[in-house]
């Protein structure tokens, strides 16, 4: 896949601005907090439909601004896409997402035309936080991935909400057999969920090994992912969180949360059998974190048949000269948007193209 503009107005520190990457490596370079991640973070933006960095839309818009709008041409095998979203500073007015110059209703029409993978210095949380981290990877991944997913997950969200919100509600009394149709609900939108992360967690965990057992130059540090779910192993994943869902009515009731489910789920991260988390050293934290990424692209490249956009925001200034030429030569192949503040980081690199991210703008090396 190749960016072949991207364009911003009002976007962050962003008052117009208009990127033609060529295709290999473009680099950004500029010193901190002169708005090179403010770029990557409108690709996101567009590929996701939502900020790598912050869950409020609102705080993409310009200061003193009512609106934002980003917009990426992508060029694919099977033509070119075109997608835009614009957001709005009034809460009452919903973001709009445009693919091909229109409108469409549904957020998941965004999704699949264009595709990053982006690592980023706050990946290392991927490894440190709780659960809700690598849910969320694994749920940015799989949306992009396949669309049916991020329709899966929405549905599901939805009845999730719906339960807690009649838990809450039966606090002040009612029958709690009104929770038999959410439960039910809840159950059919599990399967197609656990599927597909179980599949992908298979499918990722030979790659993301390899990839580690390459950049840390160390045989005997093996590297193994888990798919942690109440759910993972049965075999017929609805009929199990029914039971699952029975069996806990009453706790949940009392603690007025719905305690079983996929947004419990968790990916466990081992090195040498021991859980990364509790006994990894930073270097050992960094190389997982970039083999899950460059898992991910390997997953996106095959499924998609062509390479997603890497967005590499200041991961070489992060790691020593041989792991850097050997993210990079990993990537070799794809486009690549790249940060640093010091271009001196960059090696072997070897950038199509170099401009200089001043506050507001881009000049051309
Ligand atoms: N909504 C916004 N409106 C205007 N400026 C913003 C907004 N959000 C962030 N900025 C500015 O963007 C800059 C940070 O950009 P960022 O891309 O994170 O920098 P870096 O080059 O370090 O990656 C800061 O100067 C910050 O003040
Ligand atoms: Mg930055």
């Amino acid at each position: 896949m190749l960016l072949s503009s991207l364009r911003l107005h009002e976007f962050r520190s962003y008052g117009q601005v208009l990127l033609t990457p060529p295709p290999g490596v473009t680099v950004l370079a500029g010193k901190n907090g002169t708005g090179k991640t403010n770029l990557l973070e409108a690709v996101h933006l567009c590929c996701l439909g939502r900020s790598h960095r912050t869950s409020q839309d609102r705080d993409m818009i310009m200061h003193e601004k009512e609106s934002a709008a980003v917009q990426v041409t992508v060029q694919r095998r099977d033509g070119e896409h075109q997608v835009g979203v614009r957001l709005y500073e009034n809460a009452r007015r919903k973001k709009l997402i445009y693919v091909n110059g229109k409108i469409v209703p549904r957020m998941g029409e965004l999704i699949g035309h264009a595709t990053c993978v982006m690592f980023s210095p706050e990946d290392l949380q991927l490894v440190k936080d709780g659960p809700q981290a690598r849910r969320r990877f694994l749920d940015m991944l799989l949306s992009q991935d396949q669309r049916s997913y991020f329709y899966a997950l929405q549905n599901y969200n939805n009845a999730l909400k719906q339960r807690n919100a009649l838990l809450k509600s039966l606090q002040a009394g009612g029958d709690p057999r009104q929770l038999d149709a959410w439960d039910e609900q809840l159950a059919l939108c599990s399967a197609p969920i656990v599927r597909m992360r179980r599949e992908t967690v298979e499918e990722m965990k030979k790659q993301a090994t390899s990839h580690y057992t390459y950049i840390a130059g160390k045989n005997e540090e093996h590297f193994d992912l888990r798919y942690v779910s109440q759910v993972a192993d049965a075999e017929n994943v609805s009929e199990k969180l029914l039971k699952l869902l029975k069996e806990s009515r009453a706790e949940d009731l009392r603690r007025v949360t719905t305690t079983r489910g996929p947004h419990r789920d968790d990916v466990e991260l081992y090195l040498n059998e021991r859980e990364l988390k509790s006994f990894g050293s930073q270097g050992q934290i960094r190389t997982a974190v970039l083999s899950l990424r460059l898992a991910s692209f390997d997953l996106l490249t095959k499924h998609q048949g062509e390479t997603p956009l890497l967005l590499l925001d200041d991961v070489l200034s992060e790691l020593d000269a041989t792991r850097r030429e050997k993210l990079i030569e990993r990537v070799s192949g794809a486009q690549v948007l790249l940060t640093c503040t010091d271009i001196s980081d960059l090696s072997e690199a070897k950038p199509a193209c170099v401009l200089r991210v001043m506050n507001g703008g881009l000049i051309q090396q």
